[in-house]
């Protein structure tokens, strides 16, 4: 496996590869890799002749009283995991690299990034969809794989890369859970033992949600409900939004038809756990 620190060398060695008409799929990180990363980087393998992985905390996704100075870092771990994976390129460049001295650029997708994680995280997406957009443009993939855990992050990156014609397919794989329930995420190693037990409630008033849904339900707010219902049994867990969506626009739903996404965001003590699940009626 090669680890390159520059965007012109890992440029280049895109371009080497196209040439030869190798596919790359390319699986953007901040790091900390789990089995949701690990199963990422298997579904670029699967479609892709070669698989690179980035490994960049970006600052500019993180808000002033964010984690951006505590997240998790190791790099060592991550690289052996990819290494296991037989990723080709592990592209790790310094944040001068990706934001150089002059860059004053930023992507915005604001219709989709207006609520939900985009409310109560300003900056947020804007951050995301900047960086993306960078390492969309010097990878140059075939395809890029995002997890359906941070389901408004792919919806705005899906949005993004279809309006300014970035070329690369975007795969949205579905989110790898413990056997509990509970959503992988690089931020779970942050919760106690008694957070820990908590943490699966999130999935548990989803649960109830999709319920609902398959129920028969069809009103937004009766599902809502059913999902309030649950996370009040857990006293450790605070709701910051249980919502019932339109899976492409993000709007909250007054009616059920066809399909909706539940998205679900709670606090347990300082920490922010997000999920979500998508019904079919
Ligand atoms: O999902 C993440 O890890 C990040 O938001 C991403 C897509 C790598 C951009 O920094």
């Amino acid at each position: 496996m090669d680890t390159i620190r520059t965007a012109k060398a890992m440029a280049d060695w895109s371009a080497a590869h196209q040439r030869e008409g190798i596919t790359i799929g390319l699986v953007p990180t901040m790091g900390a890799l789990h089995a949701g990363h690990r199963a990422l980087i298997r579904a670029a393998r699967l479609s892709c002749d070669a698989v690179v992985v980035s490994l960049f905390v970006n600052p500019t996704q993180f808000g002033p009283k964010e984690d951006f100075s505590r997240y998790p870092r190791q790099l060592k771990a991550d690289a052996a995991l990819c290494k296991k994976e037989c990723v080709d390129v592990l592209f790790a460049p310094s944040t001068d690299e990706i934001y150089p001295d002059g860059f004053q650029t930023t992507v915005t997708v604001p219709g989709l990034a207006r609520r939900w994680e985009g409310e109560r995280r300003p900056g947020h997406f804007a951050g995301v969809a900047t960086v993306v957009t960078k390492l969309l443009a010097i990878v140059r993939p075939t395809a890029a794989f995002f997890g359906q855990k941070d389901f408004q992050q792919s919806a705005l990156v899906t949005r993004l890369v279809a309006d300014l014609n970035l070329g690369a397919r975007v795969i949205v794989y579905p989110t790898v859970r413990e056997a509990d329930g509970l959503a992988l995420s690089s931020r779970n190693v942050y919760l106690t033992k008694d957070q820990r037990a908590a943490a699966p409630v999130l999935f548990q008033a989803l649960k109830a949600g999709r319920t609902a849904i398959r129920d028969g339900i069809k009103a937004g707010t009766k599902i809502q409900q059913a999902m309030r219902d649950v996370m009040k049994q857990e006293r450790l867990a605070t709701i910051d939004y249980l919502a019932v969506c339109d899976p492409e626009t993000l709007e909250p739903l007054k009616q059920v038809r066809d399909r909706a996404v539940l998205l679900g965001a709670i606090r347990i003590g300082k920490i922010r756990l997000i999920d979500n699940l998508l019904v079919k009626v």
